[in-house]
């Protein structure tokens, strides 16, 4: 299956094939496996990736050292070098940095007093009170037909409740993004789309014009001067999210904003909410982007009520089961609650113990002496080359000179090694001291 849904993606698969950049990887595990690999594998490639700019530091600077290349051993150094030079590092799949735009608001956002609503028969909602705080992340839930849209477009003042009263405050900038994609004006420009609703968002540093903001949510400049009709659904979807963001609003309402959405784009929605200095209410059956963007989760219960759970939806099911235990066994509560204070102390032990790098006294020997071993060992090879030259004609000191030439040459191998890693690590020192 190809799916955007990365909670099923999680419960119904063991394997995963990822397209990136043109090649085809494997993962053997559901998405979360996957997450972890693919991290791994991005780590692997900085790695090396750190290594080759080492490696090509070291290489550099002993061509500076007066390029001794005139034994076959530094010349193939030197094309070493070239080659490491045209390698180039590896891809990374295309992160976006957003700045959000600048918000003032006043100290009153958006308060539910009372607030009830019903069609017909069917009551959605009952006697409903919040007052929606500064800053705050909730994230809605409950099965479908619930009342959760209903809920949002009161919150947004499109809707009038039957009973109570919605009270907004003169700041808040609402930005509504609708279950539905509304009709788009298909013969306009991607580009023109966006630029009607505002030319460039005001950030602290700076503005964000219409096109940034497009590429920065992977519209690529021939998709800017496409009209809206040539977007596939999910590209529509996309260009409705950000069209909503240009407007720069204090107070998001998103309303089911990650379904049809790609992977990337809704990491990059994550990141840019994650920076967002506003309040965001969103409903949303997406388990990890509930996690990434709330910290409260208000359930439907069925009759019309919603139970508050602090933290995201992980949080969430916790409590939920912690609620269930605590029914079903009260002997259970001693236990749970010895778990979480074992689960602090060990988040506390590590917070106050993050690792210290530093040079074992060892590693600081070595590393002062180790330029010179190496052109030391060098030295050694030169002479021997020399020594084989005189000596062309006599088979056997032929063969013990090779020899010993072969010997250090991988000694000297070995100390470049330890150089890179030895540099590497004089490096992270050095940052871990600013
Ligand atoms: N304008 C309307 N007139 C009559 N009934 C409506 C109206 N809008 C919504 N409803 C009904 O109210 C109930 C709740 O609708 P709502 O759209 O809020 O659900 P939801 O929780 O958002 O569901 P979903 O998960 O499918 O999006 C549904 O049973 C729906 O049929
Ligand atoms: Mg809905």
């Amino acid at each position: 299956m190809v799916t955007h849904d990365r909670y099923f993606l999680d419960k119904v698969t063991n394997k995963i094939l990822e397209i990136s950049h043109g090649q085809l990887y494997g993962y053997e595990g559901n998405y979360s496996k996957f997450l972890e690999m693919k991290a791994q594998r991005e780590e692997m490639e900085l790695a090396s990736e750190r290594k080759r700019q080492s490696v090509l530091r070291m290489e550099l600077e002993w061509a500076k050292r007066g390029c001794r290349a005139r034994s076959t051993k530094q010349k193939a150094r030197l094309e070493r070098l070239d080659a490491l030079k045209n390698a180039g590092g590896p891809v990374k799949d295309q992160t976006v940095e957003l700045e959000s735009p600048e918000t003032r608001m006043g100290k009153k956002t958006v308060e539910l007093h009372h607030v009830s609503k019903s069609y017909g028969d069917k009551k959605l909602i009952e006697d409903f009170s919040y007052i929606v705080l500064k800053n705050q992340r909730l994230g809605i839930i409950g099965p479908n037909g619930c009342g959760k849209s209903t809920l949002l477009k009161i919150m947004a003042g499109l809707l009038e409740p039957d009973e109570g009263r919605v009270e907004t405050g003169e700041t808040i900038r609402m930005g509504y993004f609708a279950q539905e994609v509304p009709d788009m004006n298909t013969e306009q420009r991607v580009i023109d789309y966006v630029k009607d609703i505002a030319e460039y968002i005001p950030t602290k540093d700076g503005k964000i014009t219409a096109s940034q903001m497009l590429e920065r949510f992977l519209f690529t400049p021939d998709m800017q001067y496409a009209p809206v009709s040539k977007l596939s659904g999910g590209e529509k979807k996309r260009l409705y999210l950000l069209g909503i963001l240009q407007a720069a609003p204090n107070f998001l309402v998103l309303d089911e904003a990650s379904n049809d959405i790609d992977i990337p784009t809704i990491t990059i929605l994550e990141d840019y909410l994650t920076s967002f200095p506003g309040i965001v209410v969103t409903v949303s059956h997406d388990r990890y982007f509930l996690d990434n963007v709330s910290d409260r989760i208000f359930e439907f219960d069925g009759s019309g009520h919603l139970q508050q759970y602090e933290g995201g939806y992980t949080d969430y099911l916790e409590a939920k089961e912690r609620q269930m235990s605590l029914l079903d066994d009260r002997e259970s509560i001693d236990k749970i609650v010895g778990n979480e204070e074992k689960k602090t102390l060990k988040k506390d032990w590590k917070q106050n113990h993050s690792v210290k790098l530093k040079f074992s006294y060892k590693e600081q020997k070595e590393y002062e002496t180790i330029n010179e071993d190496i052109e030391a060992l060098e030295e050694k090879i030169a002479h021997l080359e020399d020594d084989i030259m005189s000596n062309a004609t006599n088979s056997a000191k032929l063969s013990e000179l090779t020899e010993k030439k072969e010997q250090i040459e991988e000694e000297l191998e070995e100390k470049m090694e330890r150089w890179v890693y030895l540099s590497d690590l004089a490096e992270k020192i050095e940052a871990q001291k600013n």
